[in-house]
Parts: C-alpha cells; sequence; structure tokens
C-alpha cells in the first residue's frame, strides 16, 4: 500500500513554513502592541462544548464536526472553531474575575468540509478575542487590529471589509421568523439548498452563492429595519470610529456569517484573488455566548482568519529571508577547519547552509540558484593560511579573512 497523506491535510515546509512563522510573527507582535494575551488551548474539547453554541442546524454541526469516542464512552471533538474553546478556558481558569480579558491564539482546528483551493480538512486560525464589554470601541480595537494585520501581511491591500448588524439577540430572532415567512412565499424560485433552510436557518439563506436565490434575497426584508436604537447607535459609532483611522469598509446588509452565536456587529475581510474560498477573516458579537457556556453573563466579540487562505495572498513583496552564506567545502580533509567555522557563525547568530557535498561547483550553482549574497570556500589555501575565503556572488569580489574577522566582513559589506 502506498503511503498518503488524509485527504484535506497538508504538510508545510518549504517557502509555505517560512510564511507561516512571518504571519506568527506579525500576529505575536501586534497582540503584544495591543496588550493581548496568548491562549492556548487543546485540540479537543467535549462535543457538548460546540453543539449548541455553534448552532445545531448550523453547517459545521450538522456535517463537519471530527467526533469521536473515547475509551470510556466520553464524547469528543477535534475543535472546530477557536472561540469556544477560549471561553471555556478563561471560565475554568477563572480569567472572568479580572474583567476585560483580551486573548489571541494561532493554532490547527478541524472540519471535515469537502476539501478545495483554500479550504481544508486541517487549517489554522488567527483568533483574537475581547470578553467583558459591549464597548463599541472593543469592536473598533478589533477591527483596527485585524487590518493591522492584514495589511502587514498583504502590503497589496487586496482585501475588503465587510461589515453589518445584526442587532440584538431578541430582534434577530424577530427578524428570522419575518424572513422565514418571506422565503415561504417565495420558495418555488429558491434552490433545493436554500428551501431546507427556510424553517431552520433562514438567514443562511442570505449569504447564498447561487443567483436564483440572490435574486429572492435582493428584495427580502431587510435587517437593518429590526435594529433596536441602542445597537444602531453601537454601530454608527463604530462606523464613525473606522473613519477616523481611514478603514475602508463596505456596509452589507446580506452578511449574516455561518456560526450561531452571533449578534450585534458582525463583519468579513474578503479578497477577490483566491476563488471561491475567498473570506479570509471573519468574526463578530456573541452576547450572551459566555453565559449560555455557564460563565458570567458577559458580552464578548472576536474573529479568526484563516492562515492558509492569507498565505496564499502573500507574496514577494514580504521578505521571506533565506541564509546569508553557503558554505563550500573543497574536500573531506578540511573538515576540522568546516567545524571550527560552523561553531563561530552559530556563536555570531549568522544563517548559513551547508549540504554535505564536497564539490565546489556543485555549491556555487546551489548558491546561486538560492540567490544568496555569501559563499564561504574552504580548500587546501585556506587550510594552509588557516583562512577563509568570502566571495561575494553578486559583484564577484572575494577576499581571505580570518575566523574573527569573518562577522565584520559580513557586516560592512551586506
Ligand atoms: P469562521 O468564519 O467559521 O469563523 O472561520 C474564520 C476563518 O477561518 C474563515 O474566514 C477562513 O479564513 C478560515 N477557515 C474556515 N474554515 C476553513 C477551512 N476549512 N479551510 C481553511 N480555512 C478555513 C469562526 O471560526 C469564528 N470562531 C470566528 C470568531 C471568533 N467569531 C468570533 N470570534
Amino acid at each position: 500500500m502506498k503511503i498518503r497523506p488524509v485527504r484535506g491535510t497538508h504538510d508545510l515546509f518549504g517557502e509555505e513554513i517560512k510564511k507561516f512563522n512571518i504571519i506568527k510573527n506579525i500576529v505575536s507582535k501586534i497582540a503584544k502592541l495591543n496588550s493581548f494575551n496568548e491562549f492556548q488551548s487543546p485540540i479537543f474539547e467535549f462535543t457538548d462544548l460546540f453543539l449548541k453554541p455553534l448552532g445545531e442546524h448550523s453547517d459545521v454541526v450538522l456535517k463537519e464536526m471530527y467526533t469521536f469516542k473515547d475509551r470510556n464512552d466520553e464524547q469528543l471533538t477535534l475543535r472546530p472553531e477557536y472561540t469556544t474553546p477560549m471561553i471555556r478556558g478563561a471560565i475554568t481558569n477563572n480569567l472572568l474575575n479580572d474583567l476585560p480579558q483580551k486573548l489571541y491564539g494561532l493554532g490547527p482546528m478541524f472540519r471535515r468540509e469537502r476539501p478545495q483551493k483554500g479550504r481544508y480538512r486541517q487549517f489554522n486560525q488567527i483568533n483574537f478575542e475581547i470578553f467583558g464589554t459591549d464597548d463599541y470601541l472593543a469592536d473598533f480595537e478589533l477591527i483596527f487590529i485585524a487590518n493591522e494585520i492584514l495589511k502587514s501581511l498583504l502590503p497589496n491591500n487586496n482585501f475588503e471589509l465587510h461589515l453589518n448588524s445584526l442587532g440584538s439577540k431578541l430582534n434577530l430572532t424577530k427578524y428570522k421568523s419575518v424572513l422565514s415567512k418571506y422565503f415561504q412565499d417565495k420558495k418555488r424560485f429558491l434552490t433545493n439548498e436554500s428551501k431546507e433552510k427556510i424553517y431552520s436557518n433562514p438567514l443562511r439563506i442570505l449569504d447564498s452563492k447561487y443567483n436564483e436565490d440572490q435574486e429572492v434575497c435582493d428584495l427580502a426584508p431587510r435587517i437593518n429595519e429590526y435594529l433596536d436604537q441602542d445597537l444602531k447607535n453601537h454601530f454608527e459609532r463604530l462606523k464613525k470610529a473606522l473613519n477616523l483611522c481611514n478603514i475602508k469598509y463596505k456596509e452589507n446588509h446580506k452578511l449574516v456569517r455561518g456560526l450561531d452565536y452571533y449578534c450585534s456587529t458582525v463583519f468579513e475581510f474578503k479578497t477577490n484573488d483566491i476563488g471561491s474560498q475567498n473570506t479570509l477573516l471573519g468574526g463578530g458579537r456573541y452576547d450572551g455566548l459566555i453565559g449560555a457556556l455557564g460563565g458570567p453573563n458577559i458580552p464578548g466579540i472576536g474573529w479568526a482568519a484563516g492562515v492558509e487562505r492569507v498565505s496564499m495572498l502573500m507574496d514577494q513583496s514580504i521578505n521571506i529571508n533565506n541564509s546569508l552564506v553557503h558554505v563550500a567545502l573543497m574536500d573531506e580533509k578540511y573538515k576540522d577547519h568546516l567545524i571550527n567555522l560552523i561553531n563561530y557563525l552559530n556563536k555570531n547568530s549568522i544563517e548559513y547552509f551547508w549540504n554535505f557535498k564536497y564539490n565546489l561547483k556543485k555549491s556555487l550553482s546551489k548558491a546561486s540558484e538560492d540567490k544568496i549574497k555569501y559563499i564561504i570556500i574552504i580548500g587546501e589555501d585556506e587550510f594552509i593560511n588557516n583562512s577563509y575565503t568570502i566571495k561575494n556572488l553578486l559583484n564577484g569580489k572575494q577576499s581571505q579573512k580570518r575566523l574573527d574577522e569573518i562577522k565584520n566582513y559580513l557586516n560592512d559589506k551586506s
């Protein structure tokens, strides 16, 4: 039998792992700048944690959870998202005694979706959450941070912020029943997929990808006609704050999000550059969720971004560092000379590459293929003189240096 990876999973190596690490570094830098503390949860939890909050009629719960029975018959699920595990963790570690809590994390999630470009069964999410405030500035801060992270990683700005407000939980329930009645009347024009959601999840018809459905949705009652005044004000203030920072957005009254726990502000950053899986980042308020999970009755808001989708958009404008020098050893006789060099390069934090090939020609062509600036050559001459030849592959110049001169030479010339 031929070994193969599980469908919808992928290995990270080469340029991909470099981009992954750049993403991780930028996320932790911006999190620190804004006083968000890192929180890592286990990758599996009791299944019950996800069932109700994500919505018993949501795709994630109905079709996508990796659920299994443990040996003692407990039902466990690989986390399909980060928000509920973070809330569980904040409750069980007593973090909610000190509010508000600002937490972030980055790690693997699992959903049994049909794999395609930008959609995997194991993927990584960046996640930011604020627990314990209904201030519109929390909405602003989270969207601002999302924008900062995406701007740093995607300097070509090929993404767009969509915004909507779903109103309070109570209003949302009223709106759902109005919407359901509207769709019942128009049932004959809807696709079968949407017909199935008329009673269970009418909101999700609004973001259907089919044109037939969209024509019906265009004339559907709009959520903003059902917003309570204080949430209308909340939304207006948020938009003003975004304007103040010149963060462009598009109001999208059909933006409803796929998980059940949302209310009030919801948002997504979308792109046109990676095909149909075009949402890079999504989130919103989930007032009531923390209480429903057994915590205090406090509001919360957050977002998650798909690392793989962001990575697909990253290009050469992000500086992916290769090592600074290659080492070429012309004969096995000079191995001790190489050992001294490796020791020196490590002590001085100089990144190098060496591939166990005792052949100058091969080393030179590998270095130019990797676009490396310097090659350090060790041959008979260098061995006799107790020195190293450093060749600058950009301008062809070379010079012999003692070990303790290498660092300054590279610094001066780079
Ligand atoms: P979500 O919209 O389900 O929200 O996922 C957030 C992001 O994760 C998506 O926009 C996408 O970039 C990425 N993503 C989701 N599924 C996949 C997949 N199968 N393959 C690759 N990337 C994927 C949430 O998960 C919420 N917990 C976000 C949130 C946090 N809301 C409040 N706080």
